[in-house]
């Protein structure tokens, strides 16, 4: 999931120009069937966020081309037809790559990380259990966990003081899934306990892993004295144990209930995805579980934090839309929790979600590793060529969209379809796209249109007064290099005139 930053080019499968030049000498590789794909020599220093250079090129070069750093050369993809080649219509032949080798501590055979047999066997197993009566039930999380947010937002509004709203969409969002896949309240927002920390260090560790210019953790001694990694395996075992407790506390609960699975299977209790996973009576092993239930609580964690970090960032920017986007909000939101039927009126917070995704998407590159020849459009390519799909790249494509880099939620009709790679024709897919597509997209934007709404109903927010300038940075999603920095204060409702 992570779009990496340099240390990647260690683990990076095929030569660069020269080398690439040897085997044509020697009549080898993809030299044979069309022209070669045009060369860019590129350079990055540690720390870049990857997707800004990739960005330029791809203006001066256009839709795909390969990138040569060094010794080692990958291949960039900015054309919609041939993302659609690779994530879609040829994507048997595509593995994850690196993405998996580097993920591999954390998520071991997870969804995101998997390929082949196992993949398919799990896609099969987890799909079913994000169906439609569980997310609408999730609803009601969401707007929990956001009155958690907008109570302690109320003290920084009183106090004066200013927040930093990166770090608390990510407890916001931490909260959310933790319950949501395996029923266990983090509870970030109120206190930090020892796994909410866990799941921090082993995030970051993750981040550290595909920047660093050298695995050190693939070191035999380097791995045990380190007091880095120490802390990373300790992090990693309570982590575990608490997933293995929660897996057998479910287990059992499961053999006790007098259960009737069926499609829309859910506890009431605990409408979790661990108990529908149990439920449907699976022969699953407890690591492949741990490794499933991990791969969702970051797939979904840091992506929702990340869109509403942004999402945030772009509102406080454009007051027009922040105007627009408290009017329906004010229109639409009784004093309760939102309803379901509540989101699917607010029509404009959820563009406001898509124009966001579309400026800021999370992961801004896709990582894929050819497993045979192909083409792509005209360029002949080898197996184990690692490709970035980006994503950045196709959804700020001057070409394609008017005003690409300008914030504009009316550029999707509100009685339009809901846009997607398949109505956009992959010019636009902030979920993917293809087999390998997002499995909780309906289940995240429910959750940032939620959020959004909750926070600019109760709340105005602006730039705090001398924050330093929101500078991006790539972890395993966009991040801000400084934070995201804001002043609150309570809204007054207009004043009700009688007529
Ligand atoms: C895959 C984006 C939230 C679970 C993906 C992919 C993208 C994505 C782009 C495709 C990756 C690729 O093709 O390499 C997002 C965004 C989210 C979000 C932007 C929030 C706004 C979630 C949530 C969950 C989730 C809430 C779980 C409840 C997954 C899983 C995969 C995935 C399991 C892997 C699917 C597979 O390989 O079969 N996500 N995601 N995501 N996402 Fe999400």
């Amino acid at each position: 999931f992570t779009a990496p930053g340099t240390g990647w080019l260690a683990k990076l499968g095929p030569p660069g120009a020269l080398a690439v030049g040897l085997l044509k000498v020697a009549g080898v590789g993809a030299a044979r069937r069309g022209p070669e794909l045009p060369q860019v020599a590129g350079s990055l220093a540690a720390g870049d966020a990857i997707f800004l250079p990739l960005y330029d090129h791809f203006l001066k070069h256009g839709g795909v081309f390969r990138l040569n750093l060094g010794p080692k050369s990958f291949v960039i993809v900015s054309d919609p037809d041939i993302a659609k080649h690779i994530l879609r219509d040829n994507s048997k032949a595509y593995s994850k790559g690196i993405l998996a080798e580097i993920l591999e501590f954390v998520m071991g055979t997870g969804l995101i990380p998997a390929d082949g047999e196992v993949w398919r066997v799990r896609r099969r197993a987890i799909v079913p259990s994000l169906h439609q009566k569980f997310v609408t039930e999730m609803i009601g999380l969401f707007g929990k966990a956001s009155d958690r947010l907008c109570q302690k937002l109320d003290k920084a509004a009183l106090d004066g003081a200013d927040v930093e709203m990166e770090s608390l969409f990510s407890r916001l969002t931490l909260d959310v899934i933790g319950k949501a896949v395996f029923n266990y309240d983090f509870d970030s927002l109120s206190y930090d306990n020892g796994m909410v920390e866990a799941v921090y260090i082993t995030l970051r560790e993750a981040e550290m892993r595909s920047t660093a210019p050298i695995p050190t953790w693939k070191i035999p001694i380097w791995k045990d004295i380190s007091p880095r990694q120490r802390k990373v395996n300790e992090a990693l075992v309570l982590i575990n144990n608490v997933l293995d407790e929660l897996i057998s506390t479910c287990k059992r609960m499961v053999d006790e209930e007098d259960l009737q699975f069926h499609e829309e299977y859910m506890n009431e209790q605990d409408p979790s995805i661990l108990r529908f996973l149990l439920a449907s009576g699976e022969d699953v092993s407890s690591k492949q579980l741990r490794d499933d239930l991990m791969t969702m609580l970051i797939a979904g964690h840091e992506t929702s934090a990340a869109v509403l970090t942004w999402t945030f960032y772009l509102l406080s920017k454009c007051p027009k839309v922040m105007s627009k986007l408290q009017a329906e909000v004010d229109d639409v939101l009784g004093d309760g929790l939102p309803t379901i039927e509540d989101v699917k009126k607010l029509k404009y917070t959820t563009r406001v979600i898509n124009e966001s995704l579309r400026l800021y998407p999370q992961p801004p590159v896709l990582i894929r590793r050819s497993l045979e020849d192909d083409m792509l459009g005209e360029y002949p390519i080898g197996r184990g060529e690692d490709i970035f799909i980006s994503i950045w790249n196709l959804h700020r494509c001057p070409k394609h969209w008017d005003d690409a880099d300008v914030f504009s939620p009316e550029r999707w009709p509100l009685d339009g379809p809901n846009p997607n790679e398949t109505n956009q024709k992959f010019s636009y897919l902030p979920f993917g796209g293809g087999p390998r597509k997002c499995v909780g997209d309906m289940f995240a934007t429910f959750e940032n249109v939620v959020a959004t709404a909750m926070l600019v109903k109760r709340f105005d927010f602006q730039m705090a007064p001398g924050a330093p300038p929101v500078e991006m940075t790539t972890g395993a999603t966009i991040h801000t290099t400084k934070g995201l920095n804001m002043t609150v204060s309570r809204r007054t409702k207009p004043p009700v005139i009688p007529i």
